[in-house]
């Protein structure tokens, strides 16, 4: 159950919408903001907020492949699996991901400290492989500056 919180935010946001089915992405947003996703209920909850279907705002949150539907861990890594990366060696950048973390596209580490997923191009094409971190991304990567990165989240 979405708590008085997230209420209040999801309905401060929706203000700044000539309606509130524009504002249905953000809405989603702050939801997983504080839950890290967006669950059967809290989407129900949310679609009720705004005062459409569920099923419609189930259309919007498939469709935007930044809100998850499924739990995550507490940082979500972007991994760009597209061509410019594919030609740099994004194959080692996952490998050696699935190496550390023991996790391959899909899946959550066991302390439930990262997720991993694909990405279709990050826009970053010209520092191939490309992968974001949570909000930060990380370019031009090696197996060793992956090392480094992954060392250096909290
Ligand atoms: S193909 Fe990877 S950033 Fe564009």
């Amino acid at each position: 159950m979405l708590n008085d919180q997230v209420q209040k935010e999801i309905r401060g946001e929706l203000e700044h919408y000539p309606t509130p089915r524009a504002g249905c992405i953000e809405a989603l947003k702050i939801v997983q903001n504080h839950e890290r996703w967006v669950s059967d209920t809290a989407l129900q909850e949310v679609a009720d907020l705004i005062g459409i279907p569920a099923a419609e705002l189930e259309g919007v949150a498939t469709f935007y492949n930044l809100i998850y539907r499924q739990p995550v861990g507490k940082h979500v890594i972007l991994l760009c699996d597209s061509v410019s990366c594919w030609l740099t060696g994004c194959g080692k950048i996952r490998a050696g991901i699935k190496q550390r973390l023991n996790i391959d596209f899909g899946q959550t580490t066991a302390d439930d400290r990262f997720t991993l997923l694909p990405m279709a191009c990050l826009g970053n094409c010209d520092h191939a492989p490309s992968m974001m971190v949570g909000e930060v991304l990380h370019q031009d990567l090696t197996p060793e500056s992956l090392d480094q990165i992954l060392e250096g989240v909290d």
